[in-house]
């Protein structure tokens, strides 16, 4: 069979219309995930029903902000799926991976150990304060963490991390912020929040039909 590849952002590609990104880590898969050995270089699909970036992209996003030379600071980075293909795209950057799950870190360790560009954090991401001293300044904060107070941590470590005019990329679940609201309201609610701090929003994308009850936003910071 002969492979068809394009790609759309650096270090992102279809193999046969199947979004990928190229393994920094040949050989290596992180979720049980399909490697292509293609021309001598090794492609990991990137399944968008379990990475939430993923179907950000497949929805029709214009602009990713995580290029080749992006240092990240990825909040809730759990077992390190969506951290990997970070991981991939950003092979010259770093990225700052913070989990406070311990059971989760120990599999984010595994992931992180066999790739020169993640640094796995163990805390909450409510006190940047204590991952401070090892984060500095970044290109891209990326935040998933699903929790009631997410705006929050997001303006928080925005405000700690996020180097001048440079980007975010939120991951909104309403229901973890109210059950009981439609999420389409949570989400004006969110985006007219981020906009009164200071945030540019330049694209916002829900993530049907890969999942329920999201938005993807992209923002830049306007300071
Ligand atoms: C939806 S999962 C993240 C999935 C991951 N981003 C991915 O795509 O591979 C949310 C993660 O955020 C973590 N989390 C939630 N609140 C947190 C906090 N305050 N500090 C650090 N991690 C947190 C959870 O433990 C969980 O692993």
């Amino acid at each position: 069979m002969s492979e068809n590849i394009s790609s759309e952002f650096p270090n992102t590609f279809y193999v046969n219309d199947i979004l990928c990104t190229r393994n920094l880590c040949p050989g290596n898969q992180v979720y049980g995930e399909a490697l292509y050995k293609i021309k001598g270089e090794e492609y990991r699909s990137w399944d968008p029903n379990r990475s939430k970036l993923a179907a950000l992209i497949l929805k029709g996003c214009k602009f990713l902000p995580i290029t080749p030379t992006t240092d990240v600071l990825y909040l809730g980075a759990a077992n390190g799926t969506t951290a990997s293909h970070v991981s991939d795209i950003a092979t010259l950057g770093k990225i700052f991976c913070v989990e406070f799950s311990a059971r989760a870190f120990k599999d984010l360790l595994k992931v992180a150990d066999t790739r020169n560009n993640m640094y796995p954090i163990l805390e909450d991401v409510f006190y940047p304060v204590r991952y401070g001293p090892l984060v500095g300044k970044v290109d891209v904060l990326y935040q998933d963490i699903s929790q009631r107070d997410q705006l929050r941590a997001f303006i928080i470590n925005a405000r700690n991390f996020l180097k001048p005019h440079s980007h975010g990329i939120l991951m909104i679940k309403s229901r973890s912020i109210d059950i009981t609201k439609a999420p389409k309201q949570i989400f004006k609610e969110i985006i007219t929040q981020l906009n009164d701090q200071g945030f540019k929003i330049l694209e916002q994308h829900t993530l049907e039909p890969y999942t329920k009850d999201h938005l993807g936003i992209i923002i830049k910071s306007s300071v």
